[in-house]
Formats: structure tokens, sequence, C-alpha cells
């Protein structure tokens, strides 16, 4: 059923209730969803993102018995995925003249889905505002809530925030509002961020930070209830559940290295985890005793093993220590490999190799991709020669990864 909601004067929600068993992100939503569209009928009419690819149809009738498409002046995608963006190429084909307004990563994907390489686009950063003739837009940035483009949108007259899936809620709703709807939506809530946005946890942090002077009346998100009472206190509840938790976590570097550049990212890593009130222990393999070392791993919350290579193979010590890591119980502690190369870096898939032969949880790029959706965290951290600008960068990535883990 799509349905049409009036929340002020020119404002409408246009909705898609999906009250299937919704297949997403390797969960089933066993109480279905909404997909959550906002129509803000002012002298420039806009769309603030659209349904899912599914109901683009019968979106589009809905839509049209409040508004002469042609006459939409803009569409706001505040999140490509298709469960927001999903009815864009229908819709952009009847709003002719319509300008799309998105964060600049979105406009290569929005091209690419739904064919737009022709289309207007108005890219937006953070802080920017639109006059839609009649009310104003403010953009805020809030990558990783849930993918990297994604923004959230907040109408200054109104006093509303478009925030997308961020405080959203994954209910079949037939009342939209949380003061009409007849119980009490906390527990959807929270349940909802466990699920999507608790791996986003320091994002989070920041995007509270930038919503903190917007005086909030209404949250309208893209997936279930919209809040119009205790507003504050649902905020609040994302800020206690991001809080960063259990500060007695330990990290044990242990790093080989022939000329320093390994020695140099483990201090690097070293740096950047401790400034979180997290113990770090950094060994060199070659030097500290190997007793000691298998001591500290096994006490620890995390380790990162590094070596540079050295004729395809991982150099000093580091191997007699992941062999004597073989046969230990050492469950539950994370473990990532990193190291400094020059063209092939085998030491570090060494490392790697001999990690998966132990019950410690191994970093990886895929199943980073798999569980949060972020691309720019890699493991194992592969470092072509010394550390520059973009290995810094991949770097901190990386340990500002491990943190969130650590902390979460
Ligand atoms: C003798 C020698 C052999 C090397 N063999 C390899 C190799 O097989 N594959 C590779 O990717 N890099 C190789 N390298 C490059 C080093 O891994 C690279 O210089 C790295 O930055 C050294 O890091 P380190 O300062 O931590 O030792 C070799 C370097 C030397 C000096
Ligand atoms: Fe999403
Ligand atoms: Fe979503």
């Amino acid at each position: 059923m799509i349905k049409t909601e009036q929340l002020n004067e020119n404002s409408y929600c246009v909705g898609k209730i999906d009250d299937r068993d919704v297949p997403f992100h390797r969960l089933i939503l066993k109480k279905g969803t909404t997909y959550n569209s906002y129509l803000l009928k002012t002298n420039k009419p806009t769309v603030i993102d659209t349904v899912d690819m599914m109901f683009g149809k019968a979106y589009i009738d809905n839509l049209s018995e409040l508004i002469n498409l042609e006459d939409i002046k803009y569409i706001v995608i505040n999140h490509t995925e298709p469960d927001h963006s999903g009815a864009l190429g229908s819709l952009a084909m009847r709003a002719k003249d319509a300008t799309i307004v998105c964060t600049e990563p979105a406009v290569y994907e929005l091209k690419e889905m739904y064919r737009l390489q022709n289309r207007n686009f108005l890219v937006v950063k953070d802080g920017d505002k639109l006059d839609i003739g009649g009310k104003t837009l403010l953009f805020k940035i809030t990558p990783y809530l849930h993918t990297k483009e994604t923004m959230i949108t907040y109408c200054i007259e109104d006093k509303t925030l478009f925030s997308c899936d961020i405080f959203s809620t994954h209910v079949a709703v037939k009342d939209y509002f949380n003061d009409t709807c007849g119980f009490d939506i906390t527990e959807d809530f929270i349940s909802y961020y466990n699920a999507i946005m608790k791996p986003h946890r320091s994002y989070v942090r920041i995007m509270l930070d930038s919503i903190k002077d917007l005086d909030i009346k209404m949250i309208c998100p893209s997936h279930g209830f919209i809040i119009r009472k205790d507003v504050d206190k649902f905020i609040k509840i994302y800020d206690d559940l991001s809080q960063t938790k259990n500060n007695n976590k330990k990290v044990v570097i242990v790093y080989t290295t022939i000329r320093q550049n390994t020695k140099k990212i483990a201090e690097m890593f070293k740096d950047l985890i401790s400034n979180n009130n997290i113990e770090v222990l950094l060994f060199n393999a070659d030097k500290d005793s190997s007793d000691e070392i298998i001591k500290a791993i096994e006490n620890s919350d995390c380790t990162l093993f590094g070596t540079s290579t050295r004729y395809g193979d991982m150099v000093g010590n580091m191997e007699v220590l992941l062999k004597l890591l073989q046969n230990k119980d050492l469950k539950g502690i994370l473990a990532g490999a990193f190291g400094s190369f020059g063209w092939s870096g085998e030491g570090i898939e060494l490392i790697q190799e001999y990690l998966n032969k132990t019950n410690m949880t191994v970093l990886n790029t895929s199943s980073i991709i798999k569980s949060t959706g972020m691309n720019d965290v890699e493991f194992p951290v592969r470092i072509r020669f010394s550390i520059g600008d973009e290995e810094a960068d991949k770097i901190r990535r990386a340990a500002y990864y491990i943190v969130d883990l650590l902390l979460s």
C-alpha cells in the first residue's frame, strides 16, 4: 500500500508500507519496513528521497495525485541506496526539469544506477543551504550513516529533520506518527540502531555533534515512524548507545623490520590507538623476548603483527613467533597484519595465513565490507615503502576501525 500523510500545511509523506519479511543486508526484517519519501509543496516544489525500486510505479501514481510532476524543481537524494533512491529514474523522467541535489560522491552512483548522465545535479557540502521558495533546506553530511555518500536535510522553517536511515525503525507501520500509533516505539528504535547504525558508532558521534544546535521539532526518517513526540529522548538514545564503553582495553603491536619502515607503521598505529585511552604495548620481535611478547598477546584484546618483505618472505623472528602462537587459545582476540613492502609484499600475506590458522578473530577487507558496507578500510594493511599522505590515511582508517571495534 502507498500511503500519504500530511505533515503540516504543505509537506507530505508519501510512503510505501512493505509488510513482507523483507530481506536486507543479510537480515530478514520480520516486522517489514516502510520507505518514506517527502514532498514539500513550496514555490519550488521539492521531493526528499523516493521509495524502494520495487514500488516505483505506485509511488509515481501516488505522488501525481499531490502535484503535477513536471512542476518539481528539486529532488533531494540523501542516500543512494536503492531502498531510497529506487524510484529516482521514473521520477526524474517525469520531473523533467528537476535538479537532483546530493553530495559529491553520490553523483557518480546516481548517474550510473539511473542513467542520469545528462541531468542537472546540484552538489551540496556540509552546511550548504537551499532556498526552495518559502522554505530553506540545510544539508548536513553524515558519511557512513548509512553509506559513504549519505547526508541529511533539515528544513529550517518547519524545524523538521529529514534524517534518511538515521533515527529510522524497520516496522511496517500502519500509523506513521509515534504520538498516535498507540504503542512505545523505543524497542524497535533501539533494534534498528543495533542492526544498522552500531557498526558506524564513531560516525554517529560526529552526526550528533553536527545536529546539536538544530532546533528539531519533528524527525522524518526514511523507514518507519515519524517522530514528533519526545524528539530529544530519541536523539539521546543514539547518544547513549554510541558512547564508548570498556576503557581498559589492551592492544599489542609486534613487528620485524630491516630498514625501519615497518617500525614507523607500528609506531603510527601505537600513537593513533593509544589516543583513545587504550593501553598499547609495542614490541620488536627481534629484540624483545618471545615469552614476554606471547604473554602480552594472550592478555590483549587486539594484536597487530607487522613485517616487511625480503625475497618473498617475512623477516626476522616473526615466523618463529607466529609458530609459537599456533597451539594457544587466543579466542576473542582481534588480530590484524600490516607491513611495508616494495612490490609484492608476500610477508604480510604469510602473517595473515598464520593468523587464520589460530582461533583469533582476524581482520580482513572482505569481512569488513560484509559487516559494515565500508570499502575504504583495508586489512591486511599493506604500505608500499615509506609512509606518504595516502599511506598515512590508510593507517589512520585502519586504526580508527580497530578503536571503534574495541570501544563499542
Ligand atoms: C634484500 C631485499 C629484498 C626485498 N625483497 C622484496 C620482495 O620480495 N617483495 C617486496 O614486495 N619487497 C621486497 N623488498 C622491499 C622491502 O620490503 C621494502 O623496502 C620495505 O619498505 C622494507 O621495509 P622495512 O624498512 O620495514 O624493512 C626487498 C628489499 C630488500 C632490501
Ligand atoms: Fe541505507
Ligand atoms: Fe534504508
